[in-house]
């Protein structure tokens, strides 16, 4: 049924880094809830998750506040023991939440700020796809899992972001393996790269003198074909892609929804230096 490809209805889904505080994991519970998911919306920001759990529940969905950090593993245990308690299933889990505490150059960088980047991002991803597999195999109806990875896993940022991109190559690859192992069993797993996204906490970095500025701002947009930074609701659609039937046989994709930044190679650009066809035949390459 066409019109039934995309429908989540009688799905649970997790998704973590979901408090409402405009982020990405925020748009992705709505718009899972809106598809007819009951989500459960972790996050360590105990008060933001339980603003999106009422928001969700004003959808007319089930859903479960809890306070989890992703990267302590007994954290990660209750929170899916809770969601068997509340939900007694688990069809989809969205890895989102992530720590990037600070930017450094890489021979400046301090061991602690690259544990705590890889902890919370990679090892937490790794953790609530672990016990969301365990549920999923028990269960004997597959499952999607889908990493938000970023850009940044598949290409050089510099400017210090060695550890997130470290984490993010990490979560490719993570997103690779358990697709390959768990595919015989039914359960799917992609990632999404994003390209910079205006959510709350981007805007926060951009009004930031200090850390951002114009020049900057233009750098990122000549990199978008695009020409334009991103919108969170912009990732719904992709999302529910992979969780949804539609996806039935898409598995270990890293899926850019980046304005085709990563198809642009360093040397292109997506403006002329004049008009095709005009000018000195030089400048259009
Ligand atoms: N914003 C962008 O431009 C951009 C670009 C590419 C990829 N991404 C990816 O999108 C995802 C979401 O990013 P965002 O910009 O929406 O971030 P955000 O900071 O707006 O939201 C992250 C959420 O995760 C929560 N969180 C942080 N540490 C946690 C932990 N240890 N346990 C549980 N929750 C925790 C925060 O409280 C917050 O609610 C991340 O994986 C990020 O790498 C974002």
């Amino acid at each position: 049924m066409a019109e039934k490809l995309f429908d989540l209805t009688g799905k649970v889904a997790v998704v973590t880094g979901a408090g409402a505080n405009g982020g990405l994991g925020h748009a992705l519970a709505l718009g899972l809830a809106r598809f007819g998911a009951d989500v459960a919306v972790p996050d360590i920001d105990e008060a933001g998750s339980r603003i999106t759990a009422q928001e969700v529940a004003a959808l007319g969905r089930k859903s479960l506040a809890f306070r989890c950090d992703v990267s302590d593993p007994e954290e990660v245990e209750r929170l899916f023991a809770e969601v068997d308690r509340v939900f007694g299933k688990v069809d989809i889990l969205i890895n989102n939440a992530f720590a990037f505490p600070s930017r450094a150059r890489p021979h400046e960088l301090s061991l602690d700020a690259l544990h705590k980047t890889l902890e919370v991002s990679l090892v937490g991803y790794f953790l609530c796809a672990q016990q969301a597999i365990r549920r999923m195999l028990a269960q004997g109806a597959g499952g999607s899992i889908v990493n938000i990875s970023s850009i940044a896993g598949a290409s050089g940022l510099g400017r210090g972001n060695f550890p997130y991109s470290m984490a993010k190559g990490g979560v490719n690859q993570l997103t690779k393996e358990l697709a390959v192992e768990y595919a015989g069993q039914g359960i799917r797993v992609n990632a999404i790269l994003p390209a910079q996204i205006l959510t709350q906490g981007f805007k926060r970095w951009m009004a930031d003198p200090k850390t951002f500025n114009p020049a900057l701002h233009q750098r990122l947009k000549d990199g978008i074909p695009q020409n334009r930074l991103l919108e969170p609701e912009e990732f719904v659609g992709p999302a529910v892609f992979l969780c949804s039937d539609a996806a039935s046989a898409v598995t270990g994709v890293l899926l850019p929804v980046d304005g085709g930044n990563l198809a642009l190679n360093a040397g292109g650009s997506h403006t002329w230096l004049a008009a095709p066809g005009e000018g000195t035949g030089t400048g259009n390459k």
